[in-house]
C-alpha cells in the first residue's frame, strides 16, 4: 500500500491520539500504597501533600459520559515526607455517585450532555442535578473540600480521604445554593490569610455573592451583586481590594436542555460580537460595581490579578470563541485543529476611565497556570502553566512552560510524544528568597507505560527535566485541579 502525501506535508503531531485517548479510561479501583519506582529523588525537604480532583469515571456500568466535565470526582492524594511519598485515591462518596454505583446505571443526567438512557423522553424535564464534586479540591480552616460550582462542597478526611458529607461553610450556603469551584486564598489581607468565594446565580440577570472567611473558617464578609444577561463564571482573580470577573459574551437557550436533547452547557452559544465584560467588585462590599468592555473572547481560568500605578492588571488564559465539541460525537472524536488554542493575554484596566487594553503574553496554547501561592493578587513575575508541544496551533497539553513576566522569556519542557500534562502546581521550598525556588508538581499520564506519574521539577531549572518521577502502578484520568498543602497527611512512619 502506498500513501501520497500533498506537495507541502503539514508538520507531524507531536502526539498521537490513541496514547491520548487512553488516558480517559475510567479508573474504579482505590489504591493506597508507599509509591517505590522512583526515577530520581524526591527532595528530602519537601514535605507535605498533594491533593488532586478530577473525573474518575467516564463510564457509569458501561455507558459512557458524554464529556468528562460529567464524570464522577476521584480524588488523589500523594503525601510527602523525609523522601518518601504516600498514594491513595478515593471517590467523592456523592449521594449520585453511590445511588448509580448501586443500581449499575446512569439515574442522572450530566450538565455537559451524558444522558440517561432511553432518550429525549427519558431526559426532558429531569433537571436533577448530580453533584459530582469533581472540579478542585482544598484545605481551609481545617477542612478538605472536593469543590463542584453548581452545589454545595463535600468534605473529607484528609488522611484517609473518606466522604464526610455535604459541607455548608459553616451555615454559609443555603440549602439548595452553591460554591464557586475556584476561591482564592488571599495570602494576607491585612496581615491574615483568608478564603474568598463566590456563588452565581444564573438568569436573564445574574446574582452574584462574595464571600470571604477568615483562618478559622468563619465568614467576615458577604455581598451580592446582580449583572445583566446571562454569566457563566467559573472562575475569578482578586486583587487586595477588589474582586474581578470576566462575563464572557454567551447567551443561553435552554429548550434543548429541557426537552432532553442536550445538557445544559451544550446550550451555551458564544455571541462574537459583544465585549466581553470586565466586573470589578469592590472587596469592602461598600463601594460600587464597576463594569468596562474590552474584546470578545472566553476565559474559564484566570492566572493572577494585580494593582499598579491606579491601574488593574489580570492575566487570563483566552479563548477566541467558547471551546465547544460542536460537531463531535463525543470527546474522544475531538479533533485538536479544530479548536482555538487557549492564549495568555494580559489585560490592563484603568478604573478612572473605565477601559481596558489587551495584549498577548504568550501565544502557544496553554491552559492550567499557577503561581508562588505568596504571589496571589499581588505584582509577580512568573507563571508556571500547561502547554502544547507545538509553538502553535491547538494540541493536547504534553510540556510546562514557565513564562518570567519581567524578561518576557519562556522556557519548556516537554513531555512529548508520549506524555500529557496535568495543571502544575508550585510549592516554594522552606526557607526560599527567591519566587522561584520550589518544586513544580504535575500528575501526569504516559502514554506509553499506559500509567499516571508524579513529577517533580526544580522551578529555577524546568528545563533540565524532572528531579524525580514517580511512577504509579496504574493510571488516574486526566483531572482538573487541585492544592498542595504543608501537613503530611500520610501513615506514620516507623
Ligand atoms: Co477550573
Amino acid at each position: 500500500m502506498t500513501t501520497t502525501y500533498p506537495t507541502s506535508t503539514p508538520p507531524a503531531k507531536s502526539y498521537n491520539l490513541d496514547d491520548w485517548r487512553s488516558g480517559y479510561r475510567s479508573q474504579s479501583q482505590e489504591y493506597s500504597y508507599w509509591i517505590s519506582d522512583i526515577d530520581g529523588t524526591i527532595p528530602p525537604d519537601l514535605e507535605g501533600t498533594l491533593f488532586r480532583n478530577g473525573p474518575g469515571l467516564l463510564d457509569v456500568a458501561g455507558h459512557p459520559v458524554k464529556h468528562p466535565f460529567d464524570g464522577d470526582g476521584l480524588i488523589s492524594s500523594v503525601a510527602f515526607q523525609n523522601g518518601r511519598a504516600y498514594f491513595r485515591n478515593r471517590y467523592v462518596r456523592t449521594a449520585g455517585y453511590v445511588a448509580e454505583q448501586q443500581a449499575q446505571k446512569p439515574l442522572y443526567r450530566g450538565v455537559f450532555g451524558t444522558q440517561k438512557p432511553g432518550g429525549p423522553l427519558a431526559n426532558a424535564f429531569d433537571l436533577t442535578l448530580k453533584n459530582i464534586a469533581n472540579t478542585h479540591i482544598i484545605y481551609w480552616a481545617d477542612r478538605l473540600l472536593a469543590l463542584w460550582e453548581a452545589a454545595k462542597p463535600h468534605r473529607l478526611d484528609p488522611a484517609t480521604l473518606d466522604t464526610l458529607g455535604l459541607d455548608d461553610l459553616n451555615g454559609l450556603i443555603a440549602s439548595g445554593g452553591s460554591f464557586t469551584a475556584h476561591p482564592k486564598i488571599d495570602p494576607g489581607h491585612h496581615g491574615q490569610p483568608r478564603l474568598v468565594g463566590f456563588s452565581v446565580k444564573p438568569g436573564l440577570s445574574s446574582k452574584i455573592t462574595l464571600y470571604e472567611l477568615d483562618a478559622e473558617g468563619q465568614v467576615v464578609i458577604q455581598h451580592s451583586h446582580s449583572v445583566p444577561g446571562f454569566a457563566f463564571l467559573h472562575d475569578f482573580a482578586i486583587t487586595p481590594n477588589y474582586a474581578i470577573f470576566f462575563q464572557n459574551p454567551v447567551s443561553f437557550g435552554p429548550l434543548p436542555y429541557l426537552l432532553g436533547f442536550k445538557g445544559a452547557a451544550e446550550c451555551i452559544s458564544f455571541n462574537p460580537k459583544q465585549p466581553t465584560k470586565i466586573l470589578v467588585i469592590p472587596r469592602n462590599g461598600k463601594d460600587p460595581m464597576q463594569v468596562i468592555d474590552t474584546n470578545p473572547c472566553f476565559v474559564f481560568h484566570h492566572a493572577n490579578a494585580f494593582e499598579q500605578d491606579g491601574q488593574l492588571v489580570i492575566d487570563s488564559v483566552c479563548y477566541d470563541r467558547f471551546p465547544s465539541l460542536e460537531g463531535s460525537q463525543d470527546y474522544l472524536t475531538v479533533d485538536f485543529d479544530r479548536l482555538p488554542p487557549g492564549q495568555l493575554w494580559r489585560f490592563r484596566v484603568d478604573l478612572a476611565t473605565a477601559t481596558a487594553r489587551a495584549e498577548t503574553l504568550v501565544s502557544r496554547c496553554v491552559e492550567f497556570p499557577a503561581l508562588h501561592p505568596d504571589q496571589v493578587g499581588r505584582p509577580y513575575r512568573y507563571l508556571f502553566i500547561g502547554a502544547a508541544h507545538a509553538a502553535q496551533g491547538n494540541a493536547p497539553l504534553q510540556a510546562l512552560l514557565k513564562l518570567d513576566s519581567q524578561t518576557g522569556q519562556t522556557d519548556v519542557w516537554s513531555a512529548a510524544p508520549r506524555g500529557f500534562m496535568g495543571e502544575p502546581l508550585f510549592v516554594p521550598r522552606p526557607q526560599a528568597t527567591s519566587e522561584d525556588d520550589g518544586w513544580v508538581m504535575v500528575l501526569m499520564y504516559d502514554g506509553d507505560r499506559r500509567c499516571s506519574d508524579v513529577v517533580i521539577l526544580d522551578g529555577q531549572a524546568i528545563t533540565a527535566g524532572p528531579i524525580a518521577r514517580l511512577k504509579l502502578s496504574h493510571h488516574v484520568p486526566y483531572g482538573l485541579h487541585g492544592s498542595f498543602v504543608p501537613q503530611y497527611f500520610g501513615p506514620t512512619l516507623d
